[in-house]
């Protein structure tokens, strides 16, 4: 593959892309972007009120003309929401459109580091567990047919998995 424009960052609530979108930007000097910063930025509110005002496809429509828009930008390392990928014209658009990393975290994990769900409204008074349960388990397959590539993050600070997929550009002459 030539140089990519872009990096995608696919994966569950709390698998941590927002931060290691930025630090990896940071160590290739490209621009860190984030599809649901980009949407509560355009919107002037928070991501609950949207799912609470136009339900959960209003979002989706609005996540996928981010999608779209940040698909022509250049030298960007991009967040994506957790269920960006649940849309096949979504999945297509991101693996013909740069270099898809798909960060896996477990369950404990997502539990450890969604404590801030301001912007999930799927985790606000249920039983979080179980949806991140149920979630990983029917989105799991789609992350992985998306990815171009896997990176663990249990265990393993920012720094480190934007290291990980930094060296991992760097073997395919990517970086
Ligand atoms: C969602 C994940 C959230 C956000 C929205 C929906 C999901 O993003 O896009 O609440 O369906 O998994 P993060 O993955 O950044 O938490």
């Amino acid at each position: 593959m030539d140089t990519p424009e872009r990096i995608f960052l696919i994966g569950p609530m709390g698998a941590g892309k927002s931060s290691v979108a930025r630090r990896l930007a940071g160590r290739l000097d490209w621009e860190a972007l984030d599809t649901d910063a980009e949407i509560q930025a355009r919107t002037g509110v928070d991501i609950g009120f949207i799912f609470e005002k136009e339900g959960e496809e209003g979002f989706r429509v609005r996540e996928r003309a981010v999608l779209e828009d940040f698909c022509q930008r250049e030298a960007c390392v991009i967040a994506t929401g957790g269920g960006l990928v649940l849309d096949p014209d979504n999945r297509e658009l991101l693996r013909s459109n740069g270099y898809v990393v798909f960060l896996n975290a477990g369950l404990d994990t997502q539990m450890a580091r969604t404590r801030i769900t301001q912007h999930r409204p799927a985790l606000e008074g249920t039983d979080k567990e179980t949806v991140l349960r149920e979630m990983l388990e029917s989105r799991l397959p789609l992350y992985h047919e998306t990815a171009h590539w896997t990176v663990e993050t249990d265990g393993q600070r920012v720094q480190q998995v934007a290291s990980r997929i930094y060296e991992h550009l760097g073997s395919l002459g990517l970086s």
